[in-house]
């Protein structure tokens, strides 16, 4: 959901108290929430109660390293830009820091222009880094439910309308069943609404943000690729594990409505014949893949002709909190490879 109100809090996570007392009052005065400890364990506590987008610390706290307040924020997943407070002859340090996902770094002494220019912008990137997440998300929801209203709307609409055809097709079939052929054709008539009955139920079910996780990921993209195929003539070879599980109902919803709409790119665009879904568990990750053996593309196309398909595929493996990567070749196809985390703990079965 969109993030009404971000809230611009500090933890400064500093063991000297003048420096302490120093910051405090230099970022209240400028209109920041400012929460101050004294050790890295009373930080980990305060973080696994309350979030701060912008966290002040030293590197050298009298109880841990504060490399492990970044391998907790990391373990969390809790986005904070983290800046480092330095001595200058710590250079490795604050390396390793910047490499395990430090945001900046401050050299002692510095002036509080300086210090206050770092947080504003350690401030701003977490602000608008979470106001993009807060669209995305809205994006996708907003999708799911309008296809929600769509499901519905064709199910009561239509499926009604051919309700009633079917029963005035036979109620005319017995009123003329005297009429030589009559009753015959309106039969296969009668048939082929029941035909597109059926047809209207399944896309209705289809489009239901709960459908895939009701009948399972397995069954509803065998389903899928079983007409996708009699539509398309495209040969569909897909490839999961025995017993599929996953982390949630999310997460199987949205690989399925990522294959959905790379199979429609690849009707669309691709002049493919041939297509490969292939998905693997591999140290705590979710491999899937969809390769077709048609006609690629060059460069990156998406979002600039309009089509919002391939980044609605990133948006969904970004809301997973996975990893995406789209390879094209000129006339030989186009791969997407996904990554998504799987923590095997947390599972349940499809
Ligand atoms: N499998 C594919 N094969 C060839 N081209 C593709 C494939 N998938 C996507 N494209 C190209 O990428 C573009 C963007 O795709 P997408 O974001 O889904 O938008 P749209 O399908 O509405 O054009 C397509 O217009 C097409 O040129
Ligand atoms: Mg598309």
């Amino acid at each position: 959901m969109l993030q009404e109100s971000f809230i611009e809090k500090v933890l400064v996570v500093e063991d000297d108290r003048t420096v302490r007392d120093y910051l405090y009052d230099l970022l209240r005065i400028k209109g920041y929430k400012v929460k101050t400890v004294s050790s890295g364990g009373e930080a980990l506590h305060l973080l696994s109660e309350e979030y701060f987008p912008v966290i002040i610390t030293d590197l050298l706290l009298p109880d841990i390293l504060g490399i492990e307040i970044l391998s907790y924020l990391q373990k969390q997943d809790l986005h904070t830009a983290v800046l480092i407070i330095t001595a200058h002859k710590s250079v490795d340090s604050v390396i390793d820091a910047l490499r395990r996902g430090a945001y900046d770094y401050i050299t002692k002494p510095f002036t509080s222009q300086v210090l206050l220019n770092r947080v504003a912008r350690a401030m701003e990137k977490i602000r608008l880094e979470e106001m993009a997440r807060g669209l995305s998300s809205k994006i996708i929801y907003t999708t799911e439910e309008e296809r929600q209203r769509i499901s519905r709307e064709i199910h009561d609409a239509i499926g009604q309308a051919l309700t009633i055809i079917k029963l005035t097709l036979k109620a005319i079939k017995n009123k003329y069943e005297h009429v030589r052929d009559l009753p015959g054709e309106i039969e296969g008539l009668a048939a082929y609404v029941e035909e597109t009955m059926e047809e209207v139920s399944r896309i209705s079910k289809d489009l239901s943000p709960s459908y895939v996780s009701e009948v399972g990921f397995p069954k509803a993209l065998h389903l899928y690729i079983e007409t996708f195929s009699k539509k398309t003539g495209i040969h569909v070879r897909s490839f999961f594990p025995e017993g599929l599980f996953f982390q949630s109902p999310q997460q199987e919803t949205y690989l399925y409505r990522i294959t959905q709409e790379a199979l429609n790119n690849i009707a669309k665009h691709s002049g493919a014949t041939e297509v490969e879904i292939h998905l693997t568990f591999m140290n705590n990750q979710i491999l899937f893949s969809i390769a077709d053996n048609g006609k690629g593309f060059n460069g990156a196309p998406e979002g600039q002709k309009g089509g919002l398909g391939l980044l609605g595929i990133r948006e969904r493996i970004a809301a997973l909190g996975g990893n995406i990567c789209v390879e094209s070749v000129p006339n030989q196809g186009t791969t997407i490879r996904m990554e998504v985390p799987y923590d095997s703990t947390k599972s349940f079965k499809s």
